[in-house]
């Protein structure tokens, strides 16, 4: 039987899969303290302000977990964004992924859900060509980037994180999505992700939207900690990026929201990064009529229709 062609965008690649019961390994990262970077979405100056808040905190480890790049197509920003996040932790989301390979038919790799509309998963589709171009100026970046990790695994005191771009068995799933990790539908499945894994707590990102959530299943709590953006906006009316921060002692500054997890703090940090500039470089690269500008000119303006409550809230 003739396999049924892929749809860009929407199917995810069997090769994005991996067991959740692979996390059980030794930590690649043991520190008192990690910054969880997801979604930075080439926003350079995002970059900039994320490395800052890391250098204030002498030790802490500083982890890039997938889709860095995204709208960084000037020659320029593709190598500061590439430079800057791989020499700290990183793996690779969907689109590091899609833009180390030819054209798998996978298009950006987002495995979009049905809610995500056909316009949208077309201009996601040609916004990842366009990136590639960029990329292949660049050969052997593009094979460091393909060469990345899917996962990593953290100890932070007590705390056995499982750092991961979409959920726990796949690289674009959207388990811990806002609204899956508070459908009781969706609970056994969580629970398995758990158990299997042997993860405290799961740091991902690749939905776009942020949620911190805790569970118990018998065995103390754990926690999915979704970062949502780190280069876009996350709520209505805020212009700031979110990262995820797991530490021994809670963050200095002001955390959005924070749980504790095997004693380690579990915290939702905001990332102030200048909105003005970023604005520029993202108009020079996507002005209007381009499919950056057409999907996300809005949410980079405005936020996204999200309120700080729905990250612990269903
Ligand atoms: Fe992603």
């Amino acid at each position: 039987m003739t396999p049924s062609p892929m749809r860009p965008g929407r199917d995810c690649p069997l090769s994005y899969r991996y067991p959740p019961a692979s996390l059980r390994r030794e930590a690649e990262i043991v520190s008192d303290a990690i910054y969880v970077v997801g979604g930075l979405y080439g926003n350079v100056e995002a970059l900039e302000r994320v490395r800052s808040m890391a250098a204030d905190e002498p030790g802490a480890a500083l982890v890039f977990n997938g889709d860095f790049h995204w709208f960084d197509v000037s020659r320029e920003d593709f190598l500061a964004v590439n430079g800057a996040v791989l020499a700290h932790h990183a793996l690779r989301g969907n689109v590091e992924t899609e833009i180390a390979a030819d054209d798998s038919g996978a298009g950006c790799g987002c495995a979009y859900p049905m809610d995500v509309s056909d316009a949208e998963v077309a201009r996601s589709n040609r916004i990842i060509e366009r990136l590639r171009d960029a990329a292949r100026a660049f050969p052997s970046l593009r094979k460091g980037l393909g060469e990345l990790p899917m996962n990593l695994v953290a100890q932070v005191g007590g705390a056995r994180v499982g750092i991961v771009h979409g959920d726990a068995s796949s690289l674009a799933g959207w388990g811990f999505a806002h609204d899956r990790l508070a459908d009781p539908a969706h609970r056994r499945w969580i629970e398995n992700a758990f158990r299997e894994s042997g993860a405290d707590l799961f740091a991902s990102s690749h939905t776009c939207l942020p949620a911190l959530r805790t569970f118990d299943f018998g065995r103390g709590e754990v926690a999915v900690a979704n970062n949502g953006a780190a280069g876009m906006p996350n709520f209505a009316g805020r212009r700031s990026g979110l990262l995820t921060r797991v530490g021994l002692a809670p963050y200095a500054g002001e955390a959005l929201h924070r749980v504790k997890v095997r004693g380690v703090h579990v915290e939702a940090i905001e990332i102030g990064y200048d909105h003005e500039r970023w604005a520029g470089r993202f108009l020079a690269a996507w002005p209007e009529g381009s499919p950056a500008h057409d999907s996300y000119w809005r949410r980079l303006s405005e936020g996204p229709r999200y309120a700080l409550e729905n990250v612990i809230a269903a």
